[in-house]
This record gives structure tokens, C-alpha cells and sequence, in this order.
């Protein structure tokens, strides 16, 4: 009988450049769990910006331990002060560290009618699932993420400006890339998909292709 492999997809990418699109259309395709990284760190932004008297690693802590999965779904997430107050605190080793138990639990121990996982972030494919099946590195031109943000944000009716969300990638890019503890990078053994001049229909096909000439194998 043919073993039942397990899935591990791991994907980086910087802000806006389609990862998450990606990642939902994977983890539907292959019976995947789909962890957004970015989504613990803007919970633990947002506690930041909430609890400014009794914010500590202690309180951030003990805030993971119970997190469920359901509250990562908070609208009030998709803030551009709470992104940035995410890649503020994500700069702490400290920080990095409550959150890697919990990214390692979705990864390893998906609820079991899952094939396996697929996590996006900045240290993925760097830290958190070096070993993983898939590597994906996914990024596009950084007007084109700005436009995109920029579009999400209006949907979303949040009062901001074209050159506000640009300005606030940029400066999340930076930091992102030049922090000492799980920056943003490609790792050699990532594949780069760039998404600037790709639909997300375009982009997936690239992506299953990858996966499937290695599936089958
Ligand atoms: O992906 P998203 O833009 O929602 O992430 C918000 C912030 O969380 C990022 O700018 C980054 O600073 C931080 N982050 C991180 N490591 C991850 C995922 C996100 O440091 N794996």
C-alpha cells in the first residue's frame, strides 16, 4: 500500500506581494491547513497598541498560549498601524520565539482531515519549515503591492491614501529586511515566483505545476 504523504509548503514573501492569495488557493487545492504567520504578529501588534500598560513578554505569552485559530480572522487586524506595530514587534527575539511553538503545532499537528500545511510569512522557508516539501518565494514590484494594499484597504473602507500605504510598505520592507532575527530573504532552495505581471490564476498554474511534477514522482 502507497504511504499517505505528509504536505509542508513554505512560502516568504514581502508585504502585498500576493503570498496569501497563493497560499488559500494551495491549501484549498491539496486538502492543505493554512497558517497566515503575518496574522500572530498583527494579534500580537494590536495587543500592543491595546494594552499599552501591561504589554510584556509575560502578558504576550501567556496571550499565545491559549490563541485560538478563530481570532485570526479579526477584521481589526487588517489595519495598516496594526501591520506596523506587527513589524515593530517581530524585530524581538523574544517575540519570535512565543510564536514559533505555535507555527511549528499548525504546521506538524494539522486537524486531522488535512494532507498537511502550508504556512506563509517572512522566515518560513529560513526558520520555520527548513525542511519543508515546497519552498516559494513570492514578491512583485513594490508599486504593484502598494496598489494592490491600497485597493484592499478601500474595500475595506479604511480611510488612507495611495501614497500613505506605499510609503508604510516601504518602511515594513526595510524592516523586515534588515532586522537581525528572521529577516525577510530568499533562501538558495526557494522557488521565486514573481506576481507583478501574473494573474493569480496565472501565478497558481506555475505554482501546481511545480508541486505536481514533484508529487508524482
Ligand atoms: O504578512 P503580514 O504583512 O500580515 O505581516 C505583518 C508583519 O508581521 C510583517 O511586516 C512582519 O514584520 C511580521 N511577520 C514576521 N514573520 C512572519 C510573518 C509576519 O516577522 N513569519
Amino acid at each position: 500500500m502507497k504511504k499517505k504523504i505528509f504536505i509542508t509548503v513554505a512560502i516568504d514573501s514581502p508585504a502585498a506581494a500576493g503570498a496569501g492569495t497563493q497560499s488559500k488557493l494551495i491549501a484549498k487545492h491539496y486538502n492543505l491547513f493554512y497558517l497566515d504567520t503575518g496574522k500572530i504578529y498583527r494579534y500580537i501588534g494590536l495587543l500592543r497598541l491595546k494594552n499599552k500598560k501591561s504589554f510584556s513578554f509575560n502578558f504576550i505569552k501567556t496571550k499565545i498560549n491559549k490563541l485560538k485559530i478563530h481570532k485570526l480572522n479579526n477584521k481589526n487586524l487588517l489595519s495598516d498601524d496594526v501591520a506596523v506595530s506587527a513589524s515593530i514587534i517581530a524585530k524581538q527575539k523574544q517575540v519570535r520565539n512565543i510564536v514559533h511553538q505555535f507555527q511549528q503545532s499548525c504546521a506538524y499537528n494539522p486537524p486531522k482531515k488535512y494532507f498537511g500545511s502550508v504556512l506563509d510569512g517572512r522566515d518560513i522557508t529560513s526558520v520555520q519549515l527548513r525542511k519543508a516539501m515546497f519552498k516559494f518565494f513570492i514578491t512583485a514590484s513594490l508599486e504593484t503591492r502598494a496598489k494592490r494594499r491600497f485597493k484592499e484597504y478601500k474595500d475595506l473602507n479604511k480611510e488612507i491614501s495611495y501614497l500613505e500605504v506605499l510609503k508604510s510598505i516601504k518602511k515594513r520592507d526595510k524592516l523586515d529586511r534588515t532586522r537581525k532575527y528572521g529577516p525577510l530573504k530568499k533562501t538558495r532552495d526557494s522557488i521565486l515566483i514573481n506576481t507583478t505581471k501574473l494573474s493569480k490564476k496565472a501565478c497558481f498554474k506555475k505554482i501546481k505545476a511545480i508541486m505536481d511534477r514533484k508529487l508524482k514522482n
